[in-house]
C-alpha cells in the first residue's frame, strides 16, 4: 500500500492502482468517461480526468498515472477545471441533447459531469455539429445512436475482454469516427452472443436493444 495526499486528505491505495481509481474508491469524484476498472492501458481519450500533481509542470490525466508513496495531488484547481470544461463542451458540440426521450436520463454520465462542473448540457460558444444518420441499425438486435456516443470505447473494451475478439470497433476517422457493430449471433463469422454487456457498460445509452433507445416525452 502507498499513502498519498489528495486535496489535503490522506489516502491509502494499492500499489499499481491508477490515481483516478484510487480517488474514485475514496469518494473523490474526478470527471471521467473512458476509464474502466481493470484496463491495463487506459486509452486516456476523453481528456476529462485531469489533476495536478506536485512536481509536475501542468495537469495530467489521472487515469494514466499510478499512485506513488508521498504523491501530493489537487483535483480542483482553476487549470484543471478549465481543461475539463473545454473537453466537456467539445463532447456537447457533437451531442444530441434529448434527455426526455433518452433511456440514460438521470443515470447519464454526461448529466453527472455537467452537474459536477456546474455547466449546462450545451456546447457553450461552439457550434453544434451532428452526424447523419441519427440511428444506425447494422446489428440484428442493437441500435446505435452516434449522436449520443462519446466514443469512450468501453463497449469495445468490454466486448474484447469477454469474447477475446470484439464484435465492434471504431470505424472512420476524426469527426466521422463511429462505433461499428459486426452483427449478432446469427451473423456468420461474428463472435457476438447478444450478451448486451456493451449496452450495460455504455455511459450514455448510445447502444440499446432495437426499439428501446427512445422513451418518454421529448425534452
Ligand atoms: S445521453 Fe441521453 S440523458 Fe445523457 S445528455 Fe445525452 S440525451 Fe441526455
Ligand atoms: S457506444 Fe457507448 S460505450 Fe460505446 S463508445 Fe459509444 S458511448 Fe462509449
Ligand atoms: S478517464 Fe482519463 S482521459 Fe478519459
Amino acid at each position: 500500500m502507498v499513502k498519498l495526499l489528495v486535496d489535503g486528505k490522506e489516502l491509502e491505495a494499492k500499489e499499481g492502482l491508477t490515481l483516478l481509481h484510487a480517488c474514485l474508491d475514496h469518494g473523490i469524484y474526478i470527471p471521467n468517461l473512458c476509464y474502466l476498472e481493470g484496463m491495463k492501458q487506459p486509452p486516456a481519450s476523453c481528456r476529462l480526468c485531469f489533476v495536478e500533481i506536485e512536481g509536475n509542470d501542468g495537469p495530467v490525466p489521472s487515469c494514466t498515472v499510478r499512485v506513488e508513496q508521498g504523491m501530493v495531488v489537487k483535483t480542483d484547481t482553476a487549470a484543471v477545471r478549465r481543461l475539463q470544461v473545454s473537453a466537456f463542451r467539445l463532447f456537447m458540440s457533437v451531442h444530441d441533447v434529448d434527455c426526455g426521450s433518452c433511456p440514460a436520463n438521470k443515470t447519464c454520465e454526461l448529466q453527472r459531469i455537467a452537474r459536477f462542473l456546474r455547466v449546462g448540457l450545451k456546447p457553450g460558444k461552439l457550434d453544434l455539429c451532428l452526424k447523419e444518420p441519427n440511428i444506425v441499425q447494422e446489428h440484428p438486435i442493437l441500435d446505435h445512436y452516434p449522436n449520443r456516443c462519446v466514443l469512450c470505447g468501453k463497449c469495445v473494451h468490454t466486448c474484447l475482454s469477454r469474447r477475446g475478439r470484439p464484435s465492434m470497433t471504431f470505424a472512420q476517422r476524426g469527426f466521422n469516427t463511429v462505433i461499428s457493430l459486426y452483427g449478432g449471433a446469427d451473423s456468420p463469422g461474428s463472435s457476438c452472443e447478444n450478451c448486451l454487456a456493451c449496452v450495460q457498460v455504455c455511459p450514455v445509452a448510445a447502444l440499446a436493444l432495437r426499439g428501446q433507445g427512445s422513451c418518454g416525452e421529448q425534452s
